[in-house]
Parts: structure tokens; C-alpha cells; sequence
């Protein structure tokens, strides 16, 4: 069984990377448009199997979508990154063109295959590959949440001395700074969150979480690599292995939640099927609030693809 992952920059490498050292597959296929780099990474992958212990083979190709036949997942990866000073919709246009061509390959070479877009802007970028694939709405999903919830994770772990492997948490909304963490669906081994940390520093954390990936811009000039790929490698998991694991996902909504038309992240169950199910919480006026006013930006993001394609 065959993962592909197009783009063979930062996020790219680390997906093919993780897939392949917890072996999600027997084969991981790189692709990037840059002569070599994809073959370049993907060997020097390969040559980690006998330290790592795996035998998922990695292979890289240039533009040759012939080696990705039939695969079973692809993760689309390509595209430009943030730098300092750019917000993620500053890259919609050159992305949108980027992501319509690769998805155009990847719907002719694996027709029956399950698309996780990472490119951002992550929820418009998972639209255009949508629309492009005309793939129905269960096989495309966007990666962006399960990324944010490992950053809150992270910083609560940090800030309880805790382990993050014990915090469980949600977060729902558009990949940005209206993202809606969820304090109240946030347990620490089963204990909820609020009743071990004060309003001011979950506050603090929240504030933090939804400005994580600009921090990290701030830092490196570039945005970051390793919990991104972490991130999309797992949703591979949940469906190559029909994990039916329930993570916040970019899923496309047909009412729920009172949103129709949108892809914006909500917890679904991922499994052999994709999105299996899309789980509705019952959410107080307040985080229905938010959660509305984050739809409300993707939407404009949604409108000004659809104008672009228009033209
Ligand atoms: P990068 O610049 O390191 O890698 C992008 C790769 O895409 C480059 O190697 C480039 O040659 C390749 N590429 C460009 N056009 C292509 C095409 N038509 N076909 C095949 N390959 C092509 O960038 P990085 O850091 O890997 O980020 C990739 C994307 O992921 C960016 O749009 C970034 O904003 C996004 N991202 C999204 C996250 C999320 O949470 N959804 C998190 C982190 C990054
Ligand atoms: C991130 O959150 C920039 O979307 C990228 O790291």
C-alpha cells in the first residue's frame, strides 16, 4: 500500500519521514517539482530504515506522477510557506494555482485515493482541492487541528508540569487566529482542565495557542515543520489503518453545526472510509459565537478562491 506526499520541503519530508519509520505503509512516495530534492530526501530517509528499524521503502520523484499510481493516501504539501510579516491568506493565489495543478495529477493517477491537504491557507487550500478532485467531500480533508491541539497540549504540559501524553483536547474553527480552543472539553487525565489551572493562564495559553504558528514564524523566518508533519502523518495512520481514531479535522460541513458549504475543522471519526463521521457538540452561545465568526472568515477566503476560479 502506497502514501504519497507531494511537496518534498519541510512539512513534506517530515510526513514521509514519520509514515515511514512507524511503517504506515510499504511504500512512501516523495514528489516535488525541484530537480533531485525529492530523490534526494527520500534516500537519505531510506538509508535511516536499518538505525530506525523500518522497511517501508521511500522513494522521490521530480514531477513524475506515473510513480504515484494508485495510492492510497496523498498528502499535498506544496506550496509556499509563511515568512515573517505574511498572514497565511497572503498566500491564497499562488497556493490556489499550485494546489489546483498538483490535485489535477493526483485525481488522474489515484482516482480512488483519500486527500489530506496541509498547503495553507489550510481551509480554503482544502476547498480548492475539493473542487479540483471533485472527489466526494468524505475522501478530502485539511490538516490544521490536530497541530493546534498539540501546541495548546504542549504549553498546558508545560505550565502544569504535566505529561501532554495525559491532556486531551479539542479545538474547533478555521486554521487562524479565530481557531476556538475548547477549555471546556480540555481533561488532564480525566480531570478537567479548569479545575487545575486559573481562568487568567488557560486565557494566557489559549491566547498563545492561537498565535503558535506566527510564533514559530517570528523565530525561524519560516513556518514549522515537525508537529505540522506529526500532524498529517497521524490522520494517515487513522485511515491506512482504520484507526476510526476522533481527531479535529478540516472537514467539509452539510448543516452541521448550522454551517453548510465550509470546510472548517470540527472533530470527525477517520477511518478506511475518510471522514466516517462528523461528531456535533453541544456548544454554549459563547463558543457558538466564535465558532460562526470563524466561518465567517473562511468564508471570505472560500468567496475570493471561487472569484480567482472564476476568471
Ligand atoms: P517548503 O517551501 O519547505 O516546501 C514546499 C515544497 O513544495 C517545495 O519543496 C517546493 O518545491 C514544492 N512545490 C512547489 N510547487 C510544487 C508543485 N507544483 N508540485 C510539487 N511540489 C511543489 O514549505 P513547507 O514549510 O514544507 O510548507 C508547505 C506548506 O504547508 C506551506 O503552504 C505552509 O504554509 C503549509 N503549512 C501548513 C500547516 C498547517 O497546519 N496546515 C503547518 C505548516 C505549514
Ligand atoms: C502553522 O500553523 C504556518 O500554518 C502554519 O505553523
Amino acid at each position: 500500500m502506497k502514501v504519497t506526499v507531494i511537496g518534498a520541503g519541510n512539512v513534506g519530508a517530515t510526513v514521509a519521514n514519520c509514515v515511514a519509520q512507524r511503517e504506515m505503509a510499504s511504500e512512501v512516495v516523495l514528489l516535488d517539482i525541484k530537480e533531485g530534492i525529492a530523490e534526494g530526501k527520500a534516500l537519505d530517509i531510506w538509508q535511516t530504515s536499518g538505525i530506525n528499524n523500518f522497511d517501508t521503502r521511500v522513494v522521490g520523484v521530480t514531477h513524475d506522477y506515473s510513480r504515484t499510481e494508485a495510492s492510497r493516501v496523498v498528502v499535498i504539501t506544496s506550496g509556499l510557506p509563511r515568512k515573517p510579516g505574511m498572514s497565511r491568506d497572503d498566500l491564497i493565489s499562488t497556493n490556489a494555482e499550485i494546489v489546483t495543478s498538483v490535485t489535477k495529477n493526483v485525481a488522474e493517477h489515484s482516482p480512488d485515493c483519500f486527500i489530506i491537504v496541509v498547503s495553507n491557507p489550510l481551509d480554503v487550500m482544502t476547498y480548492c482541492s475539493y473542487l479540483t478532485s471533485e472527489f466526494p467531500s468524505n475522501r478530502v480533508m485539511g490538516m490544521a487541528g490536530i497541530l493546534d491541539t498539540a501546541r495548546y497540549r504542549a504549553f498546558l504540559a508545560e505550565a502544569l508540569t504535566t505529561s501532554p501524553k495525559d491532556i486531551q483536547a479539542l479545538l474547533l474553527g478555521g486554521h487562524g487566529d479565530t481557531m476556538v480552543p475548547l477549555p471546556r472539553y480540555t481533561t488532564v487525565g480525566g480531570i478537567p482542565v479548569t479545575e487545575l489551572i486559573d481562568n487568567e493562564k488557560l486565557d494566557a495559553i489559549v491566547e498563545r495557542t492561537k498565535k503558535g504558528g506566527g510564533e514559530l514564524v517570528a523565530l525561524m523566518g519560516t513556518s514549522a515543520w515537525y508537529a505540522p508533519g506529526a500532524a498529517a502523518a497521524q490522520m494517515v495512520e487513522s485511515i491506512v489503518k482504520d484507526q476510526k481514531r476522533i481527531l479535529p479535522v478540516c472537514a467539509w460541513l452539510n448543516g452541521e453545526y448550522g454551517l453548510k458549504d465550509i470546510y472548517l475543522g470540527v472533530p470527525v471519526e477517520l477511518g478506511k472510509n475518510g471522514v466516517e463521521r462528523i461528531i456535533e457538540l453541544d456548544l454554549n452561545e459563547k463558543e457558538t459565537a466564535l465558532l460562526h465568526e470563524s466561518a465567517k472568515s473562511v468564508k471570505e477566503t472560500m468567496d475570493v478562491l471561487d472569484k480567482l476560479r472564476a476568471k
